[in-house]
């Protein structure tokens, strides 16, 4: 258990504007599951692209058993007993579970063996706990299934390296539960397994040693017992983080928004919301807890000019602008955080400066009539970047290629940067926390928080409990179409919140 059976020395890679990785240095033992741990955008995968061979670092040492090793493609690795599970799957949908765990490795006889082939992969299965058909199509397989195919494709080749990339973005949680297991049966076998993360649950949970990247820099590693969640949250970060909110009580300022017995219909006929009613008042925050699907979608997009209101009202400011349009609705002040980044949120190809400015383009100062005014965007996209901690190589390059956490930020930044010019806003945000890591996360419940203490009206709708009790002046919960419980936060009962949830009970 002592002997390293992997070495990385000083790993250098440079992509076009970022050190992706900076001299990293990563261990592997027999037997261990080591966690590679790091923000989005931290040098993750681009580490373990190396040693799979998919990419060529600029300068460093790859050591297997001692022996420094040249890796220049996935090949390579695989002979040297090193294979990886990527984040998106890379099997042929058409093909078997054995068709594709046999194909491409070195097997001369390939129709003869398939029998032996399904045997020997069956054997893998049990004795791993991955449940898989061998015959069955990979089209027809769950996530979780085609998971286990990739993994028993290593396992094939006797791979005794294994890397998983985020595994359990993909998984149900019974999923998570089975692979959980499985790595455990792998490592208790002799395998060595990398399994890089971004959540401090899931390192606690599966990792006998955890390796910290921050910004392409090894930071620190660690044995998990003897570490914790506050430690390695401030070793990714780079700062402490609070898993509490502490908040001051709310200083409402006056009646934001109002809406009366509003009903919306979806493209079926059917009735979504059924006389919705309530009023936000500036310098609170509410949390909408509801199963997505019981209308807060249409809610949201009904109080931002997003979807038709076949009967009742809603004002904003006192002013009637039931059914105006969502441009309408910006300019009282309504701002929405969408759940979608990319897509309704951002543009895609355009440059992180000129999604920033999306909205208010034709606006002065950055337009005169005709031409957008280059400087002036530019200035306003990086004071943004800045403030909101966005990171990207330059301001000039396309969203596309800015990891989730940063688009949201990008989103968030273009919604509520040029807030403070501005009166009371009433800020409507959807899942504003989904997908991110948990630095980005912090930061956005800080920024809501922060934004409820200037004054501003604030309703976000939110799968994650937790979150809402932690930030919540007030507490709705939807269920079909209705909101069904109201409470403060401060009197606010879990379990009673559940069974609003799931339409057992209402208040
Ligand atoms: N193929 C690539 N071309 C250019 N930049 C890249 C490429 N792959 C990754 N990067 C950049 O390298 C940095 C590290 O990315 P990555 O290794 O994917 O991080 P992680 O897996 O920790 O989220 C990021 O800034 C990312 O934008
Ligand atoms: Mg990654």
């Amino acid at each position: 258990m002592n002997e390293n059976v992997l070495e990385m020395v000083d790993i250098v890679k440079i992509f076009p504007g970022v050190v992706a990785n900076d001299r990293v240095n990563f261990s592997l033992k027999a037997g261990e599951i080591h966690a590679l741990l790091g923000e989005n955008g931290a040098g993750k995968t681009t580490l373990m692209n190396i040693l799979y061979g998919i990419y060529k670092m600029d300068s460093g040492v790859i050591k297997v058993d001692g022996r420094a090793v040249s890796i220049r493609s996935p090949r390579d690795a695989i002979k040297l007993g090193i294979g990886m599970v990527h984040q998106n799957f890379k099997l042929v949908p058409a093909h078997t579970v054995v068709e594709n765990i046999i194909l491409g490795s070195e097997n001369n006889g390939f129709i003869l063996d398939l029998k032996k082939s399904s045997e020997k992969i069956k054997n893998l299965a049990s004795s791993f706990g991955l449940k898989v058909d061998p015959f069955s199509e990979v089209w027809k397989l769950s996530m979780g299934e085609r998971q286990r195919v990739e993994i028993l494709k290593l396992l094939y080749r006797n791979v005794r390296i294994m890397i998983f990339d985020e595994p359990t973005a993909v998984l149900t949680p019974q999923e998570k539960k089975e692979l959980f297991s499985s790595l455990k049966e792998m490592s208790s076998k002799g395998k060595s397994i990398i399994f890089i993360t971004h959540k401090l649950d899931e390192v606690l949970e599966i990792s006998d040693r955890v390796t910290v990247l921050r910004r392409g820099k090894n930071v620190a590693t660690k044995i998990t017992k003897e570490t914790n969640k506050f430690e390695l949250a401030n070793l990714m970060i780079g700062r402490p983080i609070i898993f509490e909110y502490s908040k001051n009580p709310p200083k409402l300022s006056g009646l934001a928004l109002k809406v009366e017995n509003v009903r919306v219909l979806d493209e079926e006929g059917n009735l979504r919301l059924k006389d919705v009613s309530f009023s936000l008042s500036g310098g609170e925050i509410v949390g909408v807890a509801g199963i997505a699907g019981n209308g807060q979608r249409e809610l949201a997009e009904a109080i931002t000019g997003l979807r038709h209101v076949s009967s009742g009202k809603v004002f904003v400011r006192g002013k009637d602008l039931t059914n105006a349009s969502p441009r309408r609705f910006f300019e009282n002040g309504v701002l929405f955080i969408p759940e979608e980044r990319l897509g309704v949120g951002t543009a895609p190809n355009l440059s992180v400066a000129e999604n920033l400015v999306l909205k208010s383009y034709d606006n002065s100062p950055f337009s005169n009539s005709v031409f957008l005014k280059f400087d002036a965007i530019q200035k306003f996209a990086e004071m943004l970047v800045k403030d909101f901690e966005i990171l990207c190589p330059s301001v000039k390059v396309p969203v596309k290629f800015l990891s989730g956490g940063n688009l949201q930020k990008v989103v968030l930044a273009r919604e509520l940067g040029n807030l403070v010019s501005r009166d009371v806003n009433v800020i409507v945000a959807m899942y504003p926390t989904r997908g991110l890591d948990v630095g980005a996360t912090e930061y956005v419940r800080r920024l809501l928080l922060k934004m409820r203490d200037q004054g501003n009206a604030i309703i976000f709708f939110s799968e994650d409990l937790e979150e809402i009790l932690s930030i919540s002046d007030r507490i709705f919960v939807m269920f079909d179409g209705r909101i069904v419980g109201e409470m403060d936060s401060s009197k606010a009962d879990v379990e009673k919140i559940g069974l609003m949830m799931a339409g057992s009970i209402a208040s």
